[in-house]
């Protein structure tokens, strides 16, 4: 991880860059990526430059390009700000540039880009400064200082709103009114073509010589899907001119404001933003930040080494910055980063991000378990046009009512010249367990009664309904299987058994089987409830006589479980060589995807998945067998891969193993490699950085209700401490290297530590030694 800004104080909260590199425009424009939640812009500079995506989303507002799926819009450019010094118009490319530095504050979400830039006989000193508020979700401030260390100099600014965007070619905006109030706020309005949601955007501008206002009269200029002021000022040596940009966001859909009011109300919000300066707003801002984030998700890792603790620092502000206020939306698998994956939520949200916000900020985990609550007509829709019952979750899902996204064309195959068919959206089915998965884990860690009442019990009922009418019955084994799936490894399609979706099939139907139990006898009216809306009375009975038919790949000789039916049939090569972190997928040089089909190649953690979230239904020798089958065969080619492994070797006490994959799994995003970054970040890969901290070295897991801490330190840090909540506690651990301190604010918990249970009472801490008992397993040189 070398993309971190050497900065002297604070620095574990930096990420940027010293160096001008113009082939890395893209990748700092990924993770320096701004946002709120709401809104979310790329880290682009504010002059346009070749190699750039300036791309700007908000949450939720999907619209379709014809026969496409829907995605999200690029919105409107409220970036730009273009400057000619003495005429000449400023560029990166233009000139020579010194003392340039880059950076993202991760703890107050500000963007600084500063340099000198020599052109002719001049040097001009800039420094652009930006924050997308996160007290107020629909604003975005911007400032620009320039001062002159040469000369006397005239300077030029033209800046406003541009529509005169696309996704990559995709025009999804209809242009609307422009029009400009009060001689100073420019508006400029738009409306998406299929989904037909309207847009507000407006811009402000003040400007400052040393601090002191000027009064610029407005000399506004149209075109077509344009609007932008000018601005003429004659700034002597070492004087500062400082320009500041004021910009707000509004649409049909915030779900706070009516519709016939977003355009009077985004109006009265920037006149009364406008009443302060930059450095005031950002300071709400940064409250917010410090009130909403920082102190509710507390992780400190002290080490010699500094980018433990930026990773993960970088992981919640992602996590913080993609991640919608409002239960209607979800996390994109590129948040709001870029225009990968259309926008699309994947289970990378129940799998790799959820169990962040189920122990940090729960009211967050809960907006994100309703979105699926809200989608269950459009997975009853899918599960009714597959044959099925229930609720199949949809594999790519955007408005929750829409159902299935995803795409069924994908790229072309060069051999055939034919788009290939995307079968992710028909055969990836373990999302509807994913789904599940997360509900239960929620439930675990919240007790949270009225959400399980209201939704969460009805999820898990209609999923446990479909896998139920998806097994079928083989009567020559006389069991139940699940034929023709993709696993979480999708390398291989159409496999029958997949180890990953039968056991997780299972669970769900067991565990639809005792909240059946449950209702009935503890809470008869809401079981009656949700008996007149799913038809429990018939498919209980159904369940019971199924359940335990239902084929669950066992171990062979050597205690390794079958990825599917045929995976341990097949050849096996020589996989090092293809592994990788930048998400190239290597192995397409030498095999295309019907090869690999053919190969004991995994593309991704799959039964090792399932080991790691399904421990307790596996014992230590399986776990380690599997790993020591399965690891030298996984590509990695999902960045959702590693972390998987990082927290597996670490239970394994696999300790220096666990440390690389850690560090490559940190890397994913903000290591130096280029990799896929245009398409925006990996956010399941960031929700994963959290959890091989706290889940893997941390030790936290939920084992089928209970709370279990068994730490992992690595060798190289000295303490560990993360905050959680659990139940109706707030909990501290601190893990240094003698002991295990636990402190509870609230009722009080119990947890297991190497299958001893302890319990903690209201408000009061205990401390346990660090065993060394510990086995530590022969680590095997060659990893
Ligand atoms: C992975 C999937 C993931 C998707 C979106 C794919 O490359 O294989 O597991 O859900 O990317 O992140």
């Amino acid at each position: 991880m070398k993309y971190c800004v050497d900065t002297k104080e604070n620095d574990n909260w930096y990420i940027g860059t010293e160096k001008f590199n113009p082939q890395a425009i893209d990748k700092s424009e990924t993770v320096m990526f701004q946002g709120n939640g709401y809104l979310g812009i790329r880290a682009a500079p504010e002059e346009k430059s070749l190699c750039e995506k300036r791309d700007m989303f908000v949450a939720g507002t999907f619209d379709a390009f014809k026969d496409e799926v829907t995605e999200l819009p690029n919105l409107p450019d409220i970036l730009n700000i273009r400057v000619k010094i003495n005429q000449q118009l400023f560029s990166l490319s233009a000139g020579t540039i010194q003392n340039y530095q880059k950076y993202l504050n991760l703890k107050d979400g500000e963007l600084i880009h500063k340099f000198d830039w020599l052109i002719a006989d001049q040097k001009i000193s800039f420094k652009f400064s930006r924050f997308i508020s996160m007290s107020d979700k629909h604003l975005f401030v911007s400032k620009v200082e320039i001062i002159s260390k040469q000369n006397d100099v005239n300077v030029q600014i033209v800046s406003g709103i541009d529509g005169q965007v696309s996704n990559s070619g995709t025009q999804h905006l209809v242009e609307g009114d422009k029009r400009l109030f009060d001689d100073k706020i420019m508006q400029f309005k738009e409306q998406t073509q299929q989904s037909g949601i309207k847009f507000i955007f407006n811009v402000e501008h003040k400007s400052y010589i040393d601090e002191v206002l000027l009064n610029n009269k407005s000399n506004i200029k149209m075109n077509r899907r344009q609007i932008f002021d000018n601005y003429d000022v004659d700034l002597m040596k070492n004087q500062k001119f400082t320009f500041v940009k004021y910009a707000n966001v509004y649409t049909s859909i915030d779900g706070d404001t009516e519709e016939d009011d977003i355009s009077d109300v985004s109006i009265q919000d920037m006149k009364k933003n406008c009443l302060f300066n930059y450095a005031e707003l950002l300071n709400k801002s940064i409250r917010a930040w410090n009130t909403e984030i920082w102190q509710r998700s507390l992780v400190e890792i002290k080490a010699d080494d500094n980018k433990p603790q930026v990773a993960v620092n970088f992981a919640r502000y992602q996590l913080a910055a993609n991640t919608p206020p409002d239960s209607r939306m979800n996390i994109g698998s590129k948040g709001l980063t870029g225009e990968g994956y259309k926008g699309h939520t994947f289970w990378d949200t129940e799998i790799f991000m959820m169990p962040y916000f189920i122990f940090t900020m729960p009211e967050v985990a809960r907006n994100l378990l309703r979105y699926r609550y809200l989608g269950l007509d459009g997975a009853r829709k899918k599960a009714k046009s597959n044959g099925y019952q229930g609720a199949q979750f949809p594999w790519e899902s955007a408005w929750p009512t829409d159902g299935e996204m995803t795409p069924p064309w994908g790229s072309v195959d060069i051999v055939t010249g034919k788009p290939m068919k995307v079968l992710s959206g028909f055969l990836e089915q373990h999302v509807t367990s994913d789904v599940v998965i997360a509900v239960m884990e929620y439930l675990y860690a919240t007790e949270d009664k009225k959400f399980a009442e209201e939704m969460g019990y009805e999820i898990i009922l209609d999923a446990a309904k479909f896998w139920n009418s998806r097994l079928e019955w083989n009567d020559e084994q006389k069991y139940f299987e699940i034929k023709n799936v993709i696993g979480p490894d999708e390398y291989k399609e159409h496999v029958n058994n997949n180890a990953f979706t039968n056991f997780t099939a299972y669970w769900c139907i067991q565990k639809a089987i005792s909240i059946v139990g449950l209702l009935k006898n503890s809470e008869p009216e809401i079981y009656d409830e949700l008996n007149y809306k799913l038809n429990l009375d018939d498919i209980y009975q159904d369940w019971l006589a199924k359940v335990d038919l239902i084929y669950l790949p066992k171990a062979n000789d050597n205690n390794v479980i079958p990825e599917d039916d045929t995976y341990l049939q097949k050849p096996v090569i020589a996989v090092d060589k293809y592994q990788s972190t930048g998400g190239h997928a290597k192995i397409f040089k030498d095999y295309d995807l019907k090869e690999v089909d053919k190969l004991q190649v995994t593309k991704q953690a799959d039964v090792l998945l399932l080991i790691y979230l399904f421990e307790d239904m596996f014992n230590k020798k399986i776990e380690k067998a599997n790993w020591d089958y399965y690891e030298p065969k996984t590509t990695h080619d999902s960045s959702l891969s590693l972390a998987t492994h990082a927290i597996l070797a670490s239970d394994l006490h696999l300790e220096k193993i666990a440390y690389k994959y850690f560090e490559r799994a940190c890397e994913v995003d903000l290591g130096t490699h280029l990799g896929k970054v245009t398409q925006g970040l990996h956010m399941g890969a960031t929700g994963g950085i959290w959890n091989m901290v706290v889940e893997g070295f941390g030790g936290l897991r939920v084992l089928d209700s209970k709370l279990r801490i068994e730490p992992n330190l690595p060798k190289s840090w000295n303490s560990l401490q993360y905050q959680i909540n659990w139940h109706n506690s707030l909990v501290r651990v601190l893990i240094d290297k003698n002991k295990l301190k636990i402190s509870v604010m609230g009722e009080g918990i119990k947890f297991i530590n190497h299958d001893k249970i302890y319990q903690v009472q209201a408000n009061s801490k205990l401390e346990l030694p660090i065993s060394d008992e510990v086995t530590v397993e022969k680590e095997n040189d060659n990893n």
